[in-house]
């Protein structure tokens, strides 16, 4: 009889207690096939330890996918682990990106080629430190829809998502010859919530669209979320310490269509960098330890989260919830063996020289040699023009409008109201701040109120008729990660931005607003009008301008990549050739973003930033391309302490 290696086939195999390793022998003649019996996980019906290291391409400039790949693999990993961030693929609801989705399907095809298995993690939810964990922002205006939860209009949102990726795919599976070894459903789904229902939908979704693969869980090691999360029929496996997680698939894990071979799925080689809180150091000793622990038994399984992090570029990254705002940085180097650009650490080369020790001599291939970062001189940054005068049409309103009511993801949104009355008191922008407003009288800054502060300030305003009242409000990074475990408000996956209830100042409700779009998805087009900030309303945000000059033969790229710092810069936005690299911020720790050598050309290059907060910047701004970045925090010149 020929088998089918399809999940639901071993786990019948397991119910009705036969020998799993029987199937297996039988496959090595036949088609690729990945599976599993009890103990191991079986390629081609060999006993497999995956080694693998978690890497988004979607985090990656595409140019360089072949060199982070070709990196992983000469550390000694054999397969990459990556997610799929949804808001990247379909940023409009039915707009599915096919350039964005080939570029995975491409990424994998140079994985395969370079001696990397692939396993895949679309989600549809996927935390990973992204803006709302992947979830497109339009999925808040979809009536009745609840992420995560057992109900209609999400559970079609998301196998539409799931159809497309799954058909751009195509090929690229284990039993058709591809890289793909198995496909993640959800996210760490214990943590959140416990609907079984829910998770069994999202895996008869992956059955649909994925076909014949193996599907498994990923969890954390508490017994509540492996309960939460793991679906019957689907492999249970744990992420976090590998010692407390293999022992916790063994205690909590019992049903036997969920057991099997021990796959540790994000063993954290370090962390992610949030605004205004200072790095920690590594362990590096104990990533050794564990990575031994690890591969020392032919029965366990591990993926390094990350093996190389990349870059939230533009306004990719999420944030957490502790009862203020969290807000990760553009950088996503995570610490990790390959930092984010790409270069090797020390800590590649002792987890090279340890996974070394497990896999057989000369099975891991050479490194290439790091190609040194360039410098690039300071060049001076002009002011350019008021972002208040670079403004579209308003849209005009008796109450504020959220971010997504007006049909925008990301950015910025600008609220205006000319006093009719006169009103005095403390203000109160919304229902809380989402999340950073910046608060202008008569065009004149005068105030922040954020919610990544532990204590927000108050803002008095004193307004009498014809005062002009202005919010400037920026998402910061909508959550990605709720946990159920934690005594944090309970705020979910709470996707608004903008303002969302009243804006009031003291007992006043303020009506009548022009509220103007700031999405930023492409910068505006401005003719700088030059001369010198105060000139320009100087407390206002402006956008600057500046040019750098590439010059010499046309190197490798990799020749020109760089860590750009905003010198003087207090807080903005950086592009470069019109390409989005992200947040600069102050209060760090991250106080350069990296430029990638893709982004530029010989001969000039325009780099374009948007300071918010020009009337701090002292001595003007400037450019510079560092060879080597540092990381550090610094007070934050609006909320002394606040942090
Ligand atoms: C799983 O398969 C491997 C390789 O064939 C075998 O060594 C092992 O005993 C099997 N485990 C079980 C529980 O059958
Ligand atoms: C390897 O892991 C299996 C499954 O948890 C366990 O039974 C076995 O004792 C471990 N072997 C070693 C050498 O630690
Ligand atoms: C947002 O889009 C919806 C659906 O296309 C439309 O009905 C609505 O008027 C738009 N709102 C704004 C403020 O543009
Ligand atoms: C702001 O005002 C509220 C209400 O009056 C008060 O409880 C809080 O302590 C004030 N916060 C600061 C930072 O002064
Ligand atoms: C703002 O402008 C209004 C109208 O010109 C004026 O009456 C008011 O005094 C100004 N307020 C401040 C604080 O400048
Ligand atoms: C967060 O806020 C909630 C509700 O106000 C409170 O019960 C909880 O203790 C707070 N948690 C922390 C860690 O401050
Ligand atoms: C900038 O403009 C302001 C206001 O017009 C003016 O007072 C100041 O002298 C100018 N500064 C420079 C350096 O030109
Ligand atoms: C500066 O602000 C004043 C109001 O205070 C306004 O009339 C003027 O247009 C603004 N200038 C620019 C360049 O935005």
């Amino acid at each position: 009889m020929r088998l089918t290696y399809t999940l639901c086939c071993s786990a019948v195999v397991w119910a009705l207690g036969l020998a799993a390793a029987t199937p297996a022998r039988t496959l090595t003649t036949g088609k690729p096939s990945f599976t599993y019996n009890a103990t191991h996980f079986l390629l081609n019906g060999e006993p497999h330890q995956i080694i693998g290291g978690q890497m988004d391409p979607q985090r990656i400039p595409p140019a360089y996918w072949r060199d982070r790949l070709q990196k992983a693999r000469a550390m000694g990993l054999n397969t990459i682990f990556t997610y799929t961030f949804w808001n990247l693929l379909e940023p409009v609801q039915g707009n599915w990106d096919n350039e964005e989705s080939k570029g995975i399907a491409t990424f994998f095809e140079i994985a395969q080629e370079e001696g990397l298995y692939v396993v895949l993690r679309p989600g549809p939810y996927v935390c990973g430190e992204r803006e709302w964990g992947g979830f497109p922002a339009w999925l808040s205006t979809v009536p009745g829809l609840v992420v995560r939860a057992n109900n209609q209009p999400f559970l079609e949102a998301s196998e539409s998502y799931l159809s497309n990726l799954a058909s751009g795919l195509r090929g690229l599976y284990i039993h058709e010859g591809g890289p793909i070894l198995m496909v993640q459903v959800e996210n760490e789904y214990g943590s959140y919530a416990a609907d079984h229902d829910y998770t069994a939908a999202i895996k008869d979704i992956l059955q649909r669209t994925f076909g014949d693969v193996v599907l498994y869980t990923n969890d954390g090691t508490e017994q509540w979320t492996l309960e939460g999360g793991s679906v019957p029929g689907v492999l249970a496996e744990v992420d976090g310490d590998p010692r407390a997680g293999f022992a916790a698939l063994r205690k909590y894990i019992t049903d036997p269509s969920r057991k099997g071979p021990l796959l540790d799925g994000e063993y954290y080689t370090w962390t992610f960098d949030s605004w205004g809180y200072p790095r920690s150091t590594p362990n590096t000793q104990g990533f050794v330890d564990d990575l031994e622990y690890v591969l020392g038994n032919e029965s366990a399984s591990i993926s390094l989260y990350m093996v190389h992090g990349g870059t939230n570029f533009g306004f990719g990254n999420g944030a957490l919830w502790q009862n203020k705002t969290r807000a990760f940085t553009s950088s996503y180097d995570y610490g990790a063996p390959i930092d984010e650009a790409g270069r090797t650490t020390d800590l590649f080369w002792k987890l090279r020289e340890t996974i070394a020790k497990y896999v057989p001599e000369g099975s891991i291939p050479d490194v290439r040699e790091d190609v040194p970062l360039k410098e690039i001189p300071a060049f001076d940054l002009t002011p350019a023009i008021p972002l208040f005068s670079a403004l579209g049409v308003p849209t005009y309103s008796k109450t504020p409008l959220t971010m997504e009511q007006l049909n925008q993801s990301y950015g910025f949104v600008l609220y205006e109201h000319i006093a009719t009355s006169s009103a005095s008191g403390l203000l109160s922008p919304g229902d809380r701040p989402r999340d950073r407003v910046i608060v202008y009288i008569n065009d004149t800054f005068h105030g922040v109120i954020d919610s990544t502060y532990t204590y927000h300030q108050n803002i008095s305003l004193n307004l009498v008729p014809g005062t002009k009242l202005q919010l400037l409000v920026e998402n910061l990074g909508r959550v990605d990660y709720y946990s159920r475990g934690t005594d944090f408000e309970n705020m979910i996956l709470d996707p608004y931005k903008g303002i969302l209830g009243d804006i009031s100042v003291g007992t006043t409700t303020l009506e009548q607003w022009a509220i103007y779009t700031v999405p930023l998805d492409s910068l505006p087009d401005f003719e700088p009008k030059g001369g010198n900030v105060t000139a320009l309303n100087g407390t206002q945000p402006v956008f600057y301008t500046g040019s750098f000059t590439v010059d010499g033969e046309a190197e490798d790229s990799l020749a020109l990549d760089t860590y750009l710092e905003i010198e003087g810069g207090v807080k903005g936005n950086v592009w470069v050739n019109g390409f989005h690299l992200g947040r600069y911020w102050r209060v760090g720790p991250q106080t350069s973003l990296y430029l990638s050598g893709t982004v530029l050309r010989q001969g000039e290059n325009q780099v374009v930033v948007l300071e918010l907060e020009p009337g701090h910047v002292q001595g003007g701004l400037k450019g510079v391309g560092l060879s080597e970045r540092f990381w550090a925090v610094a007070e934050d010149v609006d909320c002394l302490g606040c942090m």
